[in-house]
């Protein structure tokens, strides 16, 4: 052995003498298994008989075999009739491996937004948030049960991959209603929040390096997932019509981000006319449009605005839904819904790429909507919501002293409001102590530095009794950091 017994031995007592709620066995494993790591058991060494080591340390041969029978499993020992003996292993032992304090990621990941803070639900005016304390979890605890009782383990393998088929024709049936859009079942993919149907749209339409369009100021979701899969992207302005793209543009866009029906964050609805001259340059470009609808289920006035996928035949359009907003986001369920040639033509990927899970949630969302719940659901947060915004524009007008412009707003759960020459990210990081969670206009623009200053308010999640006071001390705070500006 290339340590002397009395070593080696000594090492092993160690191991013992220090042991906590480890076995025996499991304690002479990884003592020797570090040693052979570490270099104090040198490749080819053999080590004592199973006996010797026995009598020496005053335990049972089986425990001693057991140990240096795993370890022999594991390749670190060879065993044989003459005993055990140290395994030649790679040079790179653990002990040489440099410590560190960080990892190098791909550089692309460095274009990645900042991730936002959503921690707590009672933050008031935190964007994208719905009245959960609204959402009828009685029944949906009935649901789930009665989804279990009848189908039981049935559901706990793996699902169809484009989600439960129930839930895809519930969804269609709806679209055909409120968004205006007629598909089947067959055109849903059903996946974890829009945000997993933006990756997916990545990496079924697009290549490396090829170049997305997106609205700036837009969904920073857009941008994770165009820098993640390493696509070139380009922001494009948004006015009064929506997104605003060049007459001509090299390179090509592969990728179009939307939100037409309400822009995010600045409200904004697409007219018709930019609608039909946006999928004329999609067919043109040869690119693929991703029409972000994320919570056009609540519009106020006038009568619902069809979506874009619905508005021409063979629209160049891919959609995504989200039960985030409408009904809550941990649910983690959105949809994407493809024009009928895409969708045959990624059934393999699709099948290749995901894999149908969370079916128990998903059947109780499918009764859920075919039941009328979902429908019911959207009424009441519609009129809930639309009083909100009432109240919480009335609560700007009677509070908010600084010269600022609401931003376009007919629905949704925010409303912006446009503060020129604020440091708006300064004023959200000191709301946070009031218990206030607005988001920074400045933050939605690609260059924050270049973009308008103001604030997105959400008020789905904000009870209209805080509102007076929150705007109160956001006008306080504006007010407080211009001062410091000088
Ligand atoms: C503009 C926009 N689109 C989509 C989403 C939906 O995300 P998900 O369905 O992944 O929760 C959000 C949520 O914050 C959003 O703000």
């Amino acid at each position: 052995m290339n340590i002397p017994d009395d070593a080696f031995y000594a090492l092993l007592i160690q191991a013992l003498q220090q042991r906590e709620g480890e076995t025996l066995q499991r304690t002479l494993y990884h003592a020797l298994r570090q040693a052979i790591l570490e270099g104090q058991l040198r490749p080819l060494s053999r080590l004592p008989g199973s006996r010797a080591i026995a009598q020496q340390l005053m335990l049972s041969r089986n425990t001693i075999n057991a140990a240096l029978d795993q370890l022999a499993t594991e390749g670190y020992l060879l065993r044989d009739r003459q005993g055990s003996q140290v395994a030649t292993l790679p040079q790179t032992a653990a002990s040489e491996m440099p410590a560190q304090t960080s990892v190098d990621l791909p550089p692309h990941l460095a274009q990645l937004p900042p991730g936002t803070r959503r921690d707590s639900p009672t933050l008031a005016f935190t964007p994208g948030m719905p009245a959960v304390n609204y959402f009828p979890l009685p029944l949906w605890r009935r649901l789930l049960d009665r989804v279990l009782r009848e189908e039981g383990s049935l559901l706990l393998g793996y699902g169809d991959s484009a989600g439960e088929p129930s839930l895809r024709m519930a969804i269609a049936r709806h679209l055909a209603l409120s968004r205006g859009i007629d598909c089947d079942a067959s055109q849903i993919a059903i996946t974890e929040g829009a945000r997993e149907g933006l990756n997916l749209c990545t990496q079924l339409l697009s290549e490396r390096g090829q170049m997305a369009w997106l609205e700036d100021p837009g969904y920073f979701g857009a941008r994770s997932a165009f820098v993640s899969a390493g696509l070139a992207f380009q922001g494009l302005p948004v006015d009064d019509e929506g997104m605003r793209f060049p007459p001509a543009a090299s390179p090509s866009p592969r990728l179009i981000f939307t939100s037409p029906s309400h822009q995010y964050p600045l409200g904004t609805l697409m007219s018709a006319a930019r609608r039909l001259a946006l999928l004329e340059r999609a067919r043109q470009e040869d690119a693929w449009i991703i029409e972000d609808d994320y919570d056009s289920e609540f519009r106020y006035s006038g009568v619902p605005i069809p979506a874009m996928l619905g508005m021409v035949p063979n629209a160049p359009v891919v959609y995504l839904g989200t039960f985030s907003k409408t009904l809550f986001p941990s649910l983690r369920i959105g949809f994407m819904v493809m024009p009928k040639a895409l969708a045959l033509s990624v059934q393999p990927a699709i099948d290749s790429l995901l894999r149908g899970g969370h079916r128990v949630e998903q059947r109780a969302l499918a009764l859920f909507i075919e039941e009328g719940h979902y429908a019911r659901h959207l009424a009441s947060m519609r009129r809930l919501y639309r009083k909100r915004q009432g109240q919480l524009r009335a609560a700007l007008q009677q509070e908010l002293t600084v010269p600022h412009h609401i931003s376009a707003g007919e629905g949704g759960m925010h409303l912006t409001v446009k503060v020129p020459g604020v440091d708006d990210g300064r004023v959200v990081d000191l709301a946070r102590q009031f218990q206030l969670a607005p988001a920074a206009l400045s933050r939605f623009y690609l260059d924050p530095s270049q973009g308008e200053t103001g604030f997105v308010l959400g008020y789905g999640n904000t009870s209209a009794s805080r509102f007076v006071a929150g705007i109160r001390t956001l006008n306080r705070l504006i007010v407080q950091t211009q001062r410091e500006r000088g």
